[in-house]
């Protein structure tokens, strides 16, 4: 029989869960993500998925997963402090060449990835200045930095930033300080100021970590990530991404120093104590993804020419898209209803898939769909989609 208290504390939050309709449901996938994919047994546009790059179907990473899964076997069986594979060391070299760093470390997912990457470098008597609206991987591996002072600053104000590392300067004076932020702001769409974070750092004694989950694949000339976009190469020390966007398969990496890399490995909690890493399949189709966004730069440019694109249009027909600057585009629409019936409808009635927030995901009355434009999406169906959006938007008063 199960625990009592246990068994109500699970009906408590579940019941309160389906009465918010929260995630109520959660749309099944019978196939591969692609721009049209069949979600809940029917073939629809899909309009906010993270494959930025197309690369989450593409035959020649599936063909390189399958290799690896030949040659070492479908998974692993030990921690890589005990026995490392080949593969998931290239991986480790490709990645860091990939971000422009000695090497990159890479955990089972990028959430993870925050967790072991803060943490073990933060100890008690240093200072963690943060983004206020940074992701909660970033939030969450913060608070297991114990010990650590915190600065919460405004969203992408540099002004708050200065004034509170100012403030600040005796308290931070005998330990490290990071400034760490989400290069690309999940939610918005907006970025970083790494320029003026550059000079702030340099300016108060501290070190920058940021977040590239959405920014890998998307920003930079070669996708190269926030570093190569805003030239800043040698100036950010810790860079964290994943690989379940715009490279299409699984797992997180914090890239760095070689000296970063070989601390990490001996000292992050999450790396150290798990068996849980990447699988050959998933490193080989990973190294095959770096080359491809490397060989075929035509996606890049199809990733910002359908952007500007479905940008545009959007604001000349009237829609609200917030301080969006890269292919995370929300359409802000101000109440949970709206939200909900605009996902609904365009599912409905034009087979179109995009989804809702609303708070807690972001402030109320900033209510949104939020679109994600991808490199693969063509010009019908781009032109399909707001034909759908435009009609729709009207009918619910919302342009
Ligand atoms: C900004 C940001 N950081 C980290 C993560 C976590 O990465 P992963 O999905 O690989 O766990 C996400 C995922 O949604 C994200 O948006």
């Amino acid at each position: 029989m199960a625990n009592a208290k246990y068994e109500k504390f699970l009906k408590e939050q579940v019941d309160e869960l389906k009465r918010t309709g929260f995630l109520a449901h959660i749309r099944i996938l019978g196939g591969p993500n692609s721009t049209k994919s069949i979600l809940d047994g029917k073939e629809v546009l899909v309009l906010c998925a993270n494959n930025y790059l197309g690369l989450a179907d593409n035959p020649e990473m599936m063909q390189a997963g399958k290799d690896a899964i030949d040659k070492y076997g479908a998974g692993m069986g030990t921690g890589r402090g005990i026995m490392s594979y080949e593969i998931q060391e290239e991986l480790d070299k490709k990645l860091g060449e990939f971000k422009g760093a000695d090497m990159a470390l890479c955990f089972p997912t990028g959430y993870v990835a925050n967790f072991g990457g803060i943490w073990p470098v933060m100890v008690p008597g240093d200072t963690i200045a943060s983004d206020e609206l940074n992701h909660a991987s970033v939030i969450d591996g913060c608070r297991m930095a114990k010990g650590t002072g915190r600065i919460v600053y405004k969203h992408l104000d540099m002004e708050d930033l200065d004034n509170k590392l100012k403030e600040s300067a005796k308290e931070r004076a005998e330990g490290k300080t990071m400034i760490i932020t989400d290069s690309v702001f999940s939610m918005d769409g907006d970025i970083c100021k790494l320029p003026e974070m550059i000079e702030l750092a340099e300016k108060h004694d501290a070190f920058i970590f940021i977040d590239d989950a959405h920014a890998t694949g998307v920003l930079g000339k070669t996708g190269g990530g926030t570093v190569e976009h805003f030239n800043s190469h040698g100036k950010v020390e810790m860079v964290m991404g994943t690989l379940s966007k715009a490279i299409g398969t699984v797992g997180g990496y914090v890239a760095g120093s070689d000296d970063l890399y070989y601390y990490l490995r001996r000292r992050s909690r999450p790396y150290l104590f798990s068996t849980g890493f990447l699988s050959p399949a998933v490193c080989g189709a990973t190294m095959k993804a770096l080359e491809i966004v490397h060989r075929e730069p035509q996606r890049h440019q199809n990733l910002w020419d359908n952007t500007k694109y479905f940008k545009k249009e959007l604001g000349s027909m009237g829609f609200n898209t917030g301080v969006s600057e890269t292919p995370i585009i929300p359409i802000i629409v101000g109440t949970p209803e709206k939200a909900q019936e605009l996902s609904k409808r365009l599912y409905e009635e034009e087979e179109i898939y995009v989804q809702a927030f609303s708070f807690p995901i972001v402030p109320r009355g900033t209510d949104r769909i939020r679109t994600i434009i991808n490199a693969h999406h063509t010009k019908d169906q781009l032109e399909y989609a707001l034909k759908a959006f435009e009609k729709i938007g009207r009918s619910l008063d919302i342009i």
